[in-house]
């Protein structure tokens, strides 16, 4: 199955990814996760990148496709893969549209996480990660057992930089700017599948399975 989360900064997309991994067998490919290890390693894209996350915009095009292209091309995604985070501008949706056309693949489906703004920011700031295996959780909606650390692996737990209140208003806008109209482009090709992500996250997962069996 051949998948694309698309919402908003704190729509679920990672959360939800997750559990559809574990569901499916299929990886997720975050150009988030992605960058933030290049970040993290000073690697050259790394570099370039850091000033636009630490800013709330976008990394140019050109880097998270060629990012994007060389993970689709890996052994695991034979089965199919989860895109989260990407596309998220007409100009990479182009680009991944030729990318799975030269590989002889295609897309599933398109699932639009829609969630409220007040939410968004709630969530945002409320997110806390775990350093050593990355599992997100939330201070009020998804907290750990013992406080700052991970229930998975019992590592500890950090804030993302780009979750202050200053940068989330940012990204949301950069979102409704130059993301958003991918909604229409999806659906226009028939691949859009609306979920209502304001519900509960088990709720949330559900709903996307029902309605990936019937799609
Ligand atoms: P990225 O890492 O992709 O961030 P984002 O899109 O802003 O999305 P988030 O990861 O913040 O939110 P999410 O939807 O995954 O929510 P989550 O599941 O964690 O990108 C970061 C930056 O990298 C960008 O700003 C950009 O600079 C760059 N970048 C990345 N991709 C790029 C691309 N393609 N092109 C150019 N630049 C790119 O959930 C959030 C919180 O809410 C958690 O605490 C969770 O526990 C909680 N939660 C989740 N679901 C629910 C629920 N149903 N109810 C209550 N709480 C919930
Ligand atoms: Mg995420
Ligand atoms: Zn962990």
């Amino acid at each position: 199955m051949n998948l694309i989360l698309l919402g908003p900064p704190g729509a679920g997309k990672g959360t939800q990814s997750a559990a559809l991994v574990e569901r499916y067998g299929i990886p997720q490919i975050s150009t988030g996760d992605m960058l933030r290890v290049a970040v993290k390693e000073g690697s050259p894209m790394g570099v370039k990148a850091k000033s636009f996350m630490d800013a709330g915009a976008l990394v140019p095009d050109d880097v998270v496709v060629g990012i994007v292209r060389e993970r689709l091309e890996k052994e695991d995604c034979r089965n199919g893969f989860i895109l989260d985070g990407f596309p998220r501008t007409v100009t990479q949706a182009d680009a991944l549209h030729g990318t799975l056309k030269e590989m002889g693949k295609d897309l599933d489906a398109v699932i639009s996480l829609e969630v409220e703004v007040d939410a968004l920011v709630e969530r945002l700031t409320g997110r806390r990660i775990c350093k050593v295996c990355g599992r997100g959780y939330h201070l009020a909606f998804d907290p750990p057992s013992v406080e700052g650390r991970c229930d998975q692996c019992g590592g500890e737990l950090y804030q993302r930089d780009d979750d202050r209140e200053e940068t989330i208003r940012k990204r949301l806008a950069v979102y409704s700017e130059q993301t958003s109209p991918l909604i229409d482009y999806y659906r226009q090709r028939g691949l859009l599948i609306s979920i209502d992500g304001m519900r509960d996250i088990a709720v949330v997962q559900s709903d996307i399975v029902a309605a990936l069996r019937t799609s």
